[in-house]
């Protein structure tokens, strides 16, 4: 079964979903300690949430900005994302000769994976906000040479392109716009750059899409809607489709993908539901004995193997008229 496989596949590699890296112990990993500003032990849940959502749109000023890098390189290597890529990949069309850009790059693999596509008579350009992506993308493209007719990286703001009007054929964005502070912004920047008949693909996944499931459904829906809130768009994988027909793209199409997970030991790291259960706790938002007993179902669940989660997310397509 896909999920199965996908889940163990996380557990192996320690994959953490989006937000939650550990802070058992009281230890805050090395991304986090810098935000706090004092020492880790001292660090306030409040201080945690902030971070949580905005670490992924600062990773520069993180101290260990190659936590991120691993944990691009953990993600892209699951089957969950391997397909979203695949799909995306077959939506943006691309033709040799045409040009492309994949906003928010990271390590630069999509924007390499166009270039293939593109072929020497094309440009694919990758851009990210972070200095470390940017460099950590160029290193790869040189070691790669051999592979590819070569991609451009560029360090600059999804929400301010530094390019002319109508500059490509195909834009791709993964994973970006939930860190993004005005999503409309980049959206309409995506538009703007992109010429007459271009295709704009983005993939977001959507926490609200996000399902644990337990006898306390109440509980469930209470930390399911904290933790999407911990981010600055958790819920923008369902909101694209609007926002495209909105700005006039054409031929717009939102793609559903789910992932499914009993592994309870995948989900608790991930997002860290302890953490996330003290903080809901100390913001009052639900009950302590009633959390605990919440988190010891789904423990119990574990245990008798009957634990279930699916987190989804939308690959969103649009074509400028
Ligand atoms: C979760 S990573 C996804 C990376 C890549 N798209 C992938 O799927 O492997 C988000 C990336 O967006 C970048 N980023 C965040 N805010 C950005 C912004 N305003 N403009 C450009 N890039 C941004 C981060 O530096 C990070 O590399």
């Amino acid at each position: 079964m896909k999920s199965a496989v996908v889940a163990r596949e996380f557990e192996e590699r320690g994959w953490k979903f989006g937000a939650g890296q550990s802070e058992r112990n009281g230890v805050l990993p090395p991304t986090r300690r810098k935000r706090c500003g004092r020492n880790a032990n001292e660090c306030r849940f409040e201080d945690m949430s902030e971070s949580l959502r905005r670490e992924f749109d600062a990773v520069d000023r993180t101290t260990d900005p190659n936590d991120f890098v691993k944990y691009l390189d953990t993600t892209r290597a699951t089957n969950f994302f391997q397909q979203i890529k695949r799909h995306m990949l077959e939506l943006l069309e691309l033709r040799a000769g045409e040009s492309a850009a994949d906003l928010g790059c990271g390590t630069g693999e999509d924007a390499r994976a166009m270039a293939e596509r593109l072929g020497p008579r094309g440009r694919a350009v990758g851009v990210d906000l972070s200095a470390t992506m940017i460099a950590k993308a160029r290193e790869r493209r040189e070691a790669d040479r051999a592979r590819e007719s070569g991609a451009e990286f560029l360090q600059a703001d999804v929400q301010r392109l530094p390019f002319v009007d109508e500059s490509f054929d195909a834009i791709r964005a993964e994973r970006v716009l939930q860190h993004t502070p005005d999503a409309d912004a980049a959206i309409r920047e995506m538009v703007r750059v992109a010429k007459r008949g271009g295709r704009i693909v983005i993939w977001e996944g959507d926490l609200d899409l996000f399902i644990i499931d337990a006898e306390d459904y109440e509980t469930s829906r209470a930390m399911q809607r904290f933790i999407c809130d911990g981010f600055r768009h958790g819920d923008i994988g369902h909101r694209l489709y609007r926002r495209f027909l909105e700005c006039g793209l054409e031929d717009v199409r939102a793609i559903p993908l789910v992932g499914r997970f009993t592994d309870f030991k995948l989900i608790e790291n991930a997002f860290d539901l302890p953490a996330a259960v003290e903080r809901a706790v100390g913001q009052k938002l639900i009950d302590r004995e009633r959390a605990a007993r919440w988190l010891e179902s789904l423990r119990q669940a574990a245990r008798a193997e009957r634990f279930f989660s699916a987190i989804g997310g939308f690959i969103t397509f649009g074509r400028k008229g």
